[in-house]
């Protein structure tokens, strides 16, 4: 049975590998390979911990879903810098032989929970434009916002914002 559950600093080696797998099998021929071969699960580790261990961390929250132990995916989230969406939805990722049995959709839930729980009422998600997973968003019920230019490891990518102004369409059920 899939369980969700919100993640500590124990898990952030965990964490750190299905971040970068997940990066790996999203972002081939999308992201400079070099790029993708020079990311370490070490530092992404170290960055984990940080980020989990102090409540004041931008990056703080996060939930994993987990299967007999193993981390499949996790989702992160907190405050926007954004002045209409209060919440951010940092990363999700899910390994990809994980993927398309609703648990993406499952730790969303969980998200807007946590939200509640911070008293966020609205989200966006950055994804870039490239990336199937703008699928997923709309799937969701995500309205597209905006996009804008970044760089990852050198090359311009267009990413894209989607909005959800009223997050009550995930309220269990
Ligand atoms: C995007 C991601 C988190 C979605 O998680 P998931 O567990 O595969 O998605 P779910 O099974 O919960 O899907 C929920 C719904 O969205 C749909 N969906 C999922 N991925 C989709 C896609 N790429 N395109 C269109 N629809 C999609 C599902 O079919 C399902 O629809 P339904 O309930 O109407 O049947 C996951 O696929 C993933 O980790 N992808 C790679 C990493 C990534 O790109 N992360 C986002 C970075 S911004």
């Amino acid at each position: 049975m899939i369980t969700i559950r919100p993640a500590n600093e124990i898990d952030a080696a965990a964490i750190a590998t299905v971040h970068i797998v997940a990066w790996k099998e999203t972002y081939q021929g999308i992201v400079p390979e070099d790029f993708l071969q020079n990311l370490s699960i070490e530092r992404r580790t170290a960055q984990w911990v940080n980020s989990l261990s102090d409540p004041q961390n931008q990056y703080h929250h996060a939930f994993v879903a987990e299967l007999n132990g193993q981390v499949l995916g996790f989702a992160n989230y907190g405050f926007s810098t954004d002045t209409e969406y209060r919440g951010e939805l940092f990363a999700i990722y899910m390994l990809k032989s994980a993927q398309k049995r609703g648990i993406g959709r499952m730790l969303v839930s969980e998200v807007v929970t946590g939200f509640a729980g911070l008293g966020v009422d609205s989200m966006l998600v950055w994804v870039l434009k490239e990336n199937p997973a703008r699928g997923f968003y709309e799937n969701l019920g995500g309205v597209f916002l905006r996009e804008t230019t970044i760089e990852i490891g050198g090359k311009a990518l267009l990413e894209v914002a989607y909005g959800w102004r009223d997050l009550s369409r995930f309220q269990s059920g």
